[in-house]
Order: C-alpha cells, then structure tokens, then sequence
C-alpha cells in the first residue's frame, strides 16, 4: 500500500500564527476593541471569512456585504506585509529533516492548508520542490473541519485516503483528518489536540523510526 503525508502549513511549517494574530488585532483594535492571544487560537485552522466573522462576533460589530470585504483584503494586506520577507530561517525546528526523510523515501507529500497564502509562504521559506501536491483555500469550498482539503489532497497524491498521515496543530484540522479517515498527528498542546490519534510538542519530539513505522504500516 502506497502511503501519503499530508501537512497543514501554517503552525505545523511555519509559525505564521503570530502574523495573522497581528493583523487581525489591528484591524480589531482599528474598530475599536481589544483582540487576546487565547482569542486567536479559535482562528487556527479557519478560513480568513469564517475568521472575520468570529472577529465581529466579539467586538459584537455589524457590517455590510461590501464592508466586510474591504475589511478582508485590508486584513490580508497586512498579513502579506508580515510575511513579505519570509524565509527559510522561519521553518520550524526539524521540518526540513523529516521531509528530507520522506523524499528519500519516496513517499509522496502534500500541502492540506485552508490558507490562500499557502503556495507563496512555501516558495518563500524554499520548501516548495518538496510537494507533489498543493491543496489550499484557493481550492476547496468547505473549510475545516469538513475533510475536503485532506480528501483532495489524497486523490492528487493517487493514494487512498486511509493510506494517508496528516500533521495538523488545528482542532479543526485533527477533526478534518479524522473525519477522512486519516492518521492524525496533533502537533502542539496534546490537551487541546486531545482528539488526535498521535500528539507531539513538536518535530523534534519526532523520531525518523516513528516516521519509518507510520510509513510501513
Ligand atoms: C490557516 C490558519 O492555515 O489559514 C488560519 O491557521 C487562517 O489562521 C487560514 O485564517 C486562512 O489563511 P489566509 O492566508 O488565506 O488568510
Ligand atoms: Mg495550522
């Protein structure tokens, strides 16, 4: 059986988390309210609307059709300002050694991420020739944690959904994997990612034998 590994980008690759918290508090902070860090962890793993839309709901603020897409791109503007001069020294600890692992291996991995920023962050930090398949915002039309990203990206991988491995610091993306009937890896808080089949702190919590056993089995 062909496996296939999956990997959310932003706080799994990346630690873009601590940019979007920012833009999102500007633009809070610019409607006149306050935007906590414990608040912006209901935004991991959610897609930018359903993010302003949680936004409004606690600075309890009514807009427009059209307002609420001005507020959007301003939003995302910013965002783009924060990652503009991304780069390689912005990977988390250890990713690079376990993708390396893989394609030595020949095992196929994608990108299962709700950002529509996902393509340019991973060109920008140079992981991109590592994937053979890219499944972001720009493609699915149901966000986590409805399975569409980890199903897509399986399907463009040509493996079978079960045969699959996904590496998510997401409630919403470990309930996305579960519900494709994936392996989950909870990367982060194992309190929080309770719900995942494996958890670790990190990647360098992750041993090349546990990869080897995941990618065997
Ligand atoms: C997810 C992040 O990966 O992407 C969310 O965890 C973010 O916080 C979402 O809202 C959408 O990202 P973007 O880049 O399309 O605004
Ligand atoms: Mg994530």
């Amino acid at each position: 059986m062909k496996k296939g590994i999956i990997f959310d980008l932003d706080g799994v690759i990346v630690d873009t988390a601590k940019y979007h918290y920012l833009a999102w508090k500007k633009l809070a902070n610019q409607l006149g309210f306050e935007f906590t860090k414990n608040q912006n962890e209901l935004f991991k793993g959610v897609s930018r609307k359903v993010c302003l839309e949680i936004l409004l709901e606690i600075g309890k603020v009514s807009a427009t059709k059209e307002q609420f897409d001005i507020w959007m791109i301003e939003k995302n503007l910013d965002y783009l300002k924060y990652i503009e001069n991304m780069d390689a020294s912005e990977i988390l600890p250890d990713v690079p050694k376990i993708l390396q692992f893989l394609k030595e291996n020949k095992i196929p991995i994608a990108l299962g991420s709700a950002s529509k920023n996902a393509r340019s962050i991973l060109e920008k930090v140079g992981l991109l020739p590592y994937f053979d398949a890219i499944v972001d915002g720009n493609n699915v039309t149901k966000a986590k944690p409805d399975p569409e990203v980890f199903l897509l990206a399986a399907k463009q991988l040509g493996v079978s959904a079960h045969d699959c491995v996904v590496f998510e610091d997401a409630v919403a993306g470990v309930e996305a994997a579960n519900a494709a009937k994936m392996i989950s890896i909870g990367i982060g808080d194992r309190n929080v990612l309770s719900e995942a089949q494996f958890n670790f702190k990190d990647f360098t919590e992750i041993s090349i034998q546990f990869i080897e056993v995941l990618i065997k089995n």
